[in-house]
């Protein structure tokens, strides 16, 4: 790695990957006490992808990394540094990106895990940024990637109906071109740090047995709580990094937001009086998916024309910690580039060998579920 600053960090590569399998509100109706009805007009979610039984978070991630390496007009062997934002990594150590760079054929980079939770994306764009604005690296992959299937109660209709899995990815490289990012804030508020987490697994309470009768190995949650502060950290943080950019909300071109339920967005718009025809959505297919959620939507937004060369973005998300990042960025790439990504999938990213045996048990519970059983655990 060099150490000379460079003038300008643009988006030049971006990419999504999420498993095939998908799980409905009429499959949740089946699980929980709850309805499609309930479940859409609180959050506006019709579906969730669930990953498959050989698939984990490192090996979502490899491919969605894969997908922006290409987008950008790289090679594997071209990115620096590899940033996974991720709360499900595949193991506490080694970090997630360290697979993910042995999957994608890299023999360069450094790779390190950030822990952000649902802004997990955000910050390591904000942390890619920093690393290429001082030459330290040229081109950074920043990849969002979570299992969440795998930490949540699918007896606990108060997060089961929210969650589900997938990754994204993006390329920041350095250029002395204009444009690329313009401004960024992030902030930490640790008085809600309780108001999503997962007790155990960690050096407080390490999983055993009397953990796991508690289910303290899955995600527990203050939806009420968390969802005032969303809205509420949501505003301020745009607002600061559309005031670090030196731009004004009207100056917008699509607002991408951390997809975790439509109502938080529709209040974020209201807020901030911004049009919701200028905010990209696509909670409804995917669920909250934390840190891959809001490169997933850029992604999904890229293929559906609604960003294009000049376009000005804010990248917005909030999560536990609590955390919120926002980006303001000119967006430089050519939309088309991604017909470079056409055909990359799963069977091009190389894990190790015997790595990715079938460890997920919630296919067959689900499986089991659509087959008339009274919850995942137990069999029909
Ligand atoms: C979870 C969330 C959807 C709940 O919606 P809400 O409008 O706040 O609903 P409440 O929690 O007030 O519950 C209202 C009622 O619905 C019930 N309920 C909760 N989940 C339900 C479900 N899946 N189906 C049917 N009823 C449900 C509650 O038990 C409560 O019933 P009661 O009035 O008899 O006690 C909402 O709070 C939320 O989205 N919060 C933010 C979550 C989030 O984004 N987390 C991730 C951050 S990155």
């Amino acid at each position: 790695m060099t150490a000379r600053p460079v003038s300008g960090v643009h988006l030049t590569g971006w990419g999504a990957y999420a498993p095939s399998l998908v799980l409905t509100n009429a499959d949740l109706e089946k699980m929980v006490d709850t309805s499609d009805e309930w479940i859409v007009s609180r959050t506006g979610i019709r579906e969730r992808h669930i990953a498959g039984p050989n698939e984990t978070t490192a090996s979502m991630a490899a491919v969605a990394g894969l997908r922006a390496i290409a987008t950008a007009g790289l090679q594997p062997d071209d990115i620096d540094l590899i940033l996974v934002g991720t709360l499900t990594p595949d193991y506490p150590m080694p970090s997630t990106a360290a697979l993910v760079k042995g999957a994608i054929g890299n023999k360069r980079a450094a790779a390190m895990d950030l822990a952000a939770a649902c802004s997990g994306f955000v910050f390591g764009y904000a942390t890619a940024h920093a690393y290429v604005a001082s030459g330290m690296a040229k081109h950074v992959l920043v990849i969002g990637a979570e299992t969440l299937s795998r930490c949540t109660d699918f007896t606990d209709r108060g997060t089961c109906i929210l969650f589900g899995d997938g990754a994204g990815a993006a390329v920041l490289s350095a250029s002395d071109e204009p444009g690329g990012t313009l401004g960024i804030e992030m902030t930490t508020e640790p008085s809600g740090a309780y108001f999503i987490w997962l007790p155990a697994g960690g050096a407080s309470r390490p999983t055993g047995e009397a953990s796991i009768a508690a289910g303290e190995h899955y995600m527990k949650m203050k939806g009420t709580e968390t969802f005032k502060m969303a809205v509420r950290t949501l505003g301020s943080t745009a607002t600061k990094s559309l005031a670090k950019a030196g731009i004004g909300l009207a100056d917008l071109d699509l607002v991408i937001p951390h997809q975790a339920n439509l109502r938080i967005i529709e209040g974020l718009a209201k807020s901030l009086d911004f049009p919701m025809e200028k905010v990209f959505v696509n909670v409804g297919s995917y669920g909250n998916t934390s840190a891959a959620s809001v490169p997933l939507a850029l992604s999904e937004a890229v293929a559906a024309g609604r960003v294009k060369k000049g376009d000005r973005l804010l990248l917005v998300a909030f999560g536990a910690g609590l955390t919120s990042g926002a980006i303001t960025l000119e967006w430089t790439a050519d939309p088309a580039a991604a017909a470079r990504a056409a055909g990359i999938g799963p069977a091009d990213v190389s894990v190790m060998p015997g790595y990715l045996e079938p460890v997920n048990p919630f296919p067959p519970a689900l499986e089991w579920v659509r087959a008339g059983a009274a919850s995942p655990t137990t069999t029909p």
